[in-house]
Order: C-alpha cells, then sequence, then structure tokens
C-alpha cells in the first residue's frame, strides 16, 4: 500500500516533464514571437509609460508607434517566460487569442485585436473578464469592488494588469503599493480617497500577523501532541484560522478594507483560541506579562543602587 503513494507524485511530475516542453513547443505564438527583435533600455522604459498611460485611460496605443511593434511583440515573449504563467502553460492566445496552430502571422494573428480597440479581449476595461476565466473567484470578487464599477462606469480606475504587470503578472509587495496606488490615490487628483493605500497597507500587515499566530498556534499543538493531550478542539480552530487565511488573496481583490479587516479578526481569534485549547503555556508575554517585568526590572536596578 505505502509504496504507491511515491508513486502518486512521480508519475504526474514525470508526465509533466515529458509533456508540457512538448505542449508548449507546438505553440506558434511561442515559436514565432521569441525569434523578434527585442527591447533595449530606453524603449522598455517607454512601454513602462505607455502602460501607465493605459491605466489612466490615455489611449497611447501602438497605433502611434507602429515601429516598435515587432519589439513589443518579443520583449512580452521574454516578460512572459519570467511569469509563473509560461510554467503553468498559460500561452499568448489564451489571452489574446488567434490560432496557435499556424506558422503563418496572418492566419495566426486572425482575431487578435490591438489593446488600444476596445473590443480587443485585452482592452484594459475587458481584462478582468479575460484573466476571469481562469481566475474566476478573484473576479467574482473584483465585481463588489469599487474599482470594477467605475472601470466599468467608463472613470478612471485599476483593472488587473494596472496591479499586475504585463507579462510577468506577478503578485504585488507592500512595498510596491505607494508607486502604483498613489498614481490615483492622491490628494491633488481626488480620484480616489488618498487614504486607501495606507488603509491597505496595514490590512495586509494585519494578515501577516495571522500567519505569525497560525505558526504559533501549530507549534502548542505539536508540543502538546508529543505529550499526549488531546488538540482536537485546538486543531479545529487552528484549521479554520488556516483557511481564512487562504482565502484572503482571493477576498482583497473586493477592497472592501473594513470587511477584510473584520475577516483577518477573526482568523487572528481563531488562532489564539488554538493557542490557548492546546494547554500550552502561553509562548509569547502578554500586555500584563511585560508590566510585570518591567516593574521587576524597576525594582532590580534599584536594588542594586542600594547594594552601592
Ligand atoms: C510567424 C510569426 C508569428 C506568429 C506565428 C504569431 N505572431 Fe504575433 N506577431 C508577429 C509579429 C512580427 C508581430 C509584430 C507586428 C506585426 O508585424 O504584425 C506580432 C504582433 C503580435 C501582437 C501585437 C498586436 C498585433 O495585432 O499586431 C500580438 C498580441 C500577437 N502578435 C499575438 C500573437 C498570438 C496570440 C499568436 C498565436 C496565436 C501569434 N501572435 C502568432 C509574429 C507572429
Ligand atoms: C495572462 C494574459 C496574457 C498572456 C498569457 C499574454 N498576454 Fe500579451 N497582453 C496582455 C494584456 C492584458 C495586454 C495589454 C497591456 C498592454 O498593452 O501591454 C497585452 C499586450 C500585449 C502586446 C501589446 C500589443 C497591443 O495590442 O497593445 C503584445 C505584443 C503582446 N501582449 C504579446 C504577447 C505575447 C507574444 C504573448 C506570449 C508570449 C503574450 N502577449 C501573452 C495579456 C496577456
Ligand atoms: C488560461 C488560464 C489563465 C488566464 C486567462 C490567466 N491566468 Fe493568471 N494564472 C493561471 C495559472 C494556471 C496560474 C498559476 C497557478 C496559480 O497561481 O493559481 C496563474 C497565476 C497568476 C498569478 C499569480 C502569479 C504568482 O507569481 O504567484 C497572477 C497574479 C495572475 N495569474 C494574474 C493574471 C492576470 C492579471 C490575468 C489576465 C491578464 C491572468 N492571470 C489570466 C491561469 C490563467
Ligand atoms: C487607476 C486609478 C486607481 C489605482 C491605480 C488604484 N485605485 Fe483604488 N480606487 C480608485 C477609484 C476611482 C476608487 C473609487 C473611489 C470612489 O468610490 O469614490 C478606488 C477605491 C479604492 C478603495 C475603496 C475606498 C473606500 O474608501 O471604500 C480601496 C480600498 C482602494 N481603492 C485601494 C487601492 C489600492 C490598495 C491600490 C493599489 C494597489 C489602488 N486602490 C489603486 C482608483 C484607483
Ligand atoms: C489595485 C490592485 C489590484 C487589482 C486591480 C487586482 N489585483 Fe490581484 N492582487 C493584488 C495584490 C496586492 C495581491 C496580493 C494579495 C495578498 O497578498 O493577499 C493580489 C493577488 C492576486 C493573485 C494571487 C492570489 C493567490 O492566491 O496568491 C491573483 C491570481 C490575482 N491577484 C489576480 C487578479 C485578477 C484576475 C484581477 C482582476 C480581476 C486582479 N488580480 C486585480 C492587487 C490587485
Amino acid at each position: 500500500m505505502n509504496f504507491k503513494k511515491p508513486l502518486l507524485f512521480v508519475i504526474p511530475l514525470l508526465l509533466a516533464i515529458l509533456f508540457v516542453p512538448a505542449a508548449i513547443a507546438d505553440n506558434s505564438c511561442l515559436n514565432c514571437h521569441e525569434k523578434l527583435s527585442a527591447f533595449n533600455e530606453t524603449e522598455q522604459q517607454f512601454n513602462e509609460i505607455r502602460l501607465q498611460h493605459l491605466g489612466r485611460d490615455i489611449p497611447c496605443s501602438l497605433q502611434c508607434h507602429t515601429a516598435t511593434l515587432n519589439k513589443f511583440a518579443q520583449s512580452n515573449y521574454v516578460q512572459w517566460t519570467k511569469s509563473k504563467h509560461a510554467l503553468f502553460n498559460v500561452t499568448c492566445n489564451n489571452c489574446h487569442g488567434g490560432n496557435p496552430d499556424s506558422d503563418i502571422k496572418e492566419i495566426a494573428h486572425i482575431g487578435i485585436e490591438r489593446s488600444s480597440n476596445s473590443s480587443s479581449t485585452v482592452f484594459y476595461r475587458n481584462v478582468p473578464e479575460t484573466c476571469g476565466k481562469c481566475h474566476t473567484n478573484e473576479l467574482s470578487q473584483f465585481k463588489n469592488s469599487a474599482h470594477y464599477q467605475k472601470l466599468k462606469a467608463l472613470q478612471q480606475a485599476p483593472t488587473c494588469d494596472t496591479c499586475h504587470r504585463p507579462h510577468e503578472f506577478k503578485v504585488l509587495n507592500i512595498s510596491d503599493f505607494h508607486n502604483l496606488c498613489s498614481q490615483c490615490h492622491n490628494i491633488d487628483m481626488r480620484i480616489a480617497p488618498s487614504d486607501a493605500p495606507d488603509r491597505a497597507i496595514t490590512a495586509l500587515q494585519n494578515a501577516d500577523k495571522l500567519t505569525n499566530e497560525i505558526k504559533l498556534a501549530y507549534n502548542d499543538i505539536q508540543q502538546a501532541k508529543q505529550k499526549g493531550m488531546d488538540v482536537s478542539a485546538a486543531q479545529n480552530d487552528l484549521n479554520s484560522a488556516i483557511s481564512i487565511r487562504d482565502s484572503l488573496p482571493v477576498l482583497w481583490h473586493a477592497f472592501d478594507l473594513p470587511s477584510f479587516g473584520n475577516v483577518i479578526d477573526s482568523g487572528i481569534a481563531a488562532a489564539q483560541k488554538a493557542q490557548q485549547e492546546s494547554g500550552m503555556p502561553v509562548s509569547k508575554p502578554t500586555p500584563a506579562f511585560g508590566t510585570i517585568a518591567s516593574m521587576a526590572g524597576i525594582v532590580a536596578i534599584y536594588l542594586l543602587l542600594r547594594r552601592k
């Protein structure tokens, strides 16, 4: 029985190694775009500006810069190779359409439209639906957001790739927030509340706190288990804390910070309850303990001074 378990992992891995590169190699979009010429440094900066313009609804399209189009086509390929999408075989045609079986550009490109064309799958107001074909949960949360409503009301608002830049489509770090969010969230422009980025940062930092409390609860439960204690209640609460934490990246896309904050708080409460239920001594100093400790410190210093 037992020897079959590793096979369960090894077989899909072997299949993936054998077949994924083959599947990718068959994709004409990748084959051809790989061979085009790429951006230099200046052109790369230009592309960044163009993307920022798109996010601000300034249709700075490639139509006014046709000479660089070839290079876009290759540089976007290079960026894409660094993305998780490349790893999971999400290829150009998944977002742009077209026919990945044809090596003839005109045929391969049938149905592909420029991003500045309002009927294109990558026109920025259509991007949520394009990404949402796969990221269904993010899309359904995003639909509840003020961002999405403004976007659909043809006002200035971020779409998926304003934050997850093409073509690496990375998850943002908190340190990227200020520059990005303050394009709209600033005092001067009054497009959007200027304190939202700060509130968002605080919320995501609270999410880190939840992760920490989960680690503490996990350690307590491991120790309690070794001592043969009953940990079932603690484990239940830990499990709910973990499922709350796992739901956060998706839930975040509603950009409803008060409810997001409440969910995190309920996760922290569950993790702390799990720590108590484990029956292990509280592993970090409580505020009350801190006060006692510092008072004891003051007494000790006083005694030392008196001795001299
Ligand atoms: C035989 C080469 C070739 C193939 C195959 C090919 N492309 Fe292109 N592609 C190009 C070139 C060259 C450009 C630069 C603009 C031009 O010449 O049309 C380009 C431009 C583009 C653009 C920019 C917008 C536009 O309409 O010009 C997109 C998007 C694109 N390709 C996506 C794809 C996708 C998706 C596939 C596969 C379904 C694909 N390409 C297959 C050569 C190719
Ligand atoms: C996950 C979705 C996604 C994938 C996969 C993807 N793209 Fe894109 N692409 C976009 C989005 C969104 C835009 C619009 C933003 C912009 O203009 O750069 C875009 C824009 C472009 C443009 C600029 C052309 C225009 O119409 O403005 C080119 C060229 C391009 N992609 C080529 C590619 C190639 C080549 C691949 C495969 C190696 C690829 N893309 C894979 C989503 C994707
Ligand atoms: C054809 C399906 C598909 C489409 C369309 C698609 N994605 Fe993805 N995306 C995936 C898969 C598969 C992964 C990797 C597994 C995962 O993280 O869920 C992924 C991962 C991601 C990640 C996580 C990257 C990381 O480094 O962890 C982001 C962000 C992302 N996609 C954004 C987008 C955006 C933005 C769009 C639209 C422009 C988009 N995706 C379109 C399938 C897709
Ligand atoms: C392209 C412009 C734009 C960008 C970029 C942008 N936002 Fe927004 N944001 C808006 C608009 C417009 C609203 C809706 C304001 C309203 O309802 O009056 C909004 C609303 C919000 C809200 C809800 C505010 C509230 O008080 O209910 C939050 C939270 C938020 N944004 C967070 C962010 C974060 C975090 C970032 C960066 C990661 C960001 N936004 C980037 C335009 C933008
Ligand atoms: C205003 C900025 C912003 C917009 C708009 C946005 N995202 Fe995100 N996205 C983020 C941030 C920040 C994170 C990381 C959240 C976290 O760490 O909890 C994230 C995380 C993700 C992830 C990774 C989730 C995981 O399980 O780790 C995916 C996939 C994703 N976004 C897809 C999308 C899609 C699809 C859209 C459009 C429907 C979108 N995002 C719109 C900022 C944004």
